[in-house]
């Protein structure tokens, strides 16, 4: 006996439905967290959204192709390792010495120009940050680190 085509057809339709569900899970970004996000001053803040954001904060804009396989293995396997080394979402989660250790991460990491990554900018031209734009970041990057290292009276 051939099994009824109408059972084929819907066995099929739940598993594309589980596939697309898949994708749009590994693509959803967790809660904000707002009470842990850094706080900036406005054109600081401004610098690291569209230049950092999409892979250290909880607040990615998913491209198209995250969807598409098998980049979206890349763009989610490479969004889970930048948020895992630097998340600005859970900011204060972290203890006061390891943020100044992130701030002169990126103190370095501005300074050789190594963020965001090459593989990032051909897609994404908009986020790569002037010079000035750099400037500006590592000077408040350097204050704030050390602001922190600083005990308080
Ligand atoms: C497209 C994703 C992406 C973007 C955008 C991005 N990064 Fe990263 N970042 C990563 C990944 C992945 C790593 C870990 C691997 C590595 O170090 O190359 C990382 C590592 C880092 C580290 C090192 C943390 C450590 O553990 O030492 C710093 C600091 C950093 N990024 C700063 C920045 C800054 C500042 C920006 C914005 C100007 C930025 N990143 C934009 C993906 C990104």
């Amino acid at each position: 006996m051939t099994r009824p085509k109408w059972l084929i057809a819907s066995a099929a339709l739940v598993l594309l439905a589980g596939a697309a569900q898949l994708a749009r899970t590994r693509t959803s970004n967790p809660p904000e967290g707002t009470s842990e996000a850094l706080q900036a001053p406005p054109e600081v803040a401004q610098v690291l959204e569209r230049c950092c954001y999409d892979c250290h904060s909880n607040r990615t804009q998913w491209p198209w192709y995250a969807s598409v396989t098998p980049v979206s293995e890349f763009v989610v396997k490479f969004v889970a390792e930048g948020r895992k080394r630097m998340n600005f979402s859970q900011w204060t989660a972290l203890s006061v010495s390891r943020r100044a250790h992130r701030l002169e991460d990126i103190v370095e990491m501005l300074t050789e120009d190594e963020m965001p990554p090459k593989e990032y900018r051909l897609m994404h031209p908009q986020a790569i940050p002037t010079a000035a734009e750099r400037e500006l970041v590592i000077r408040w990057a350097e204050a704030e680190a050390r602001a922190l290292r600083t005990p308080p009276p």
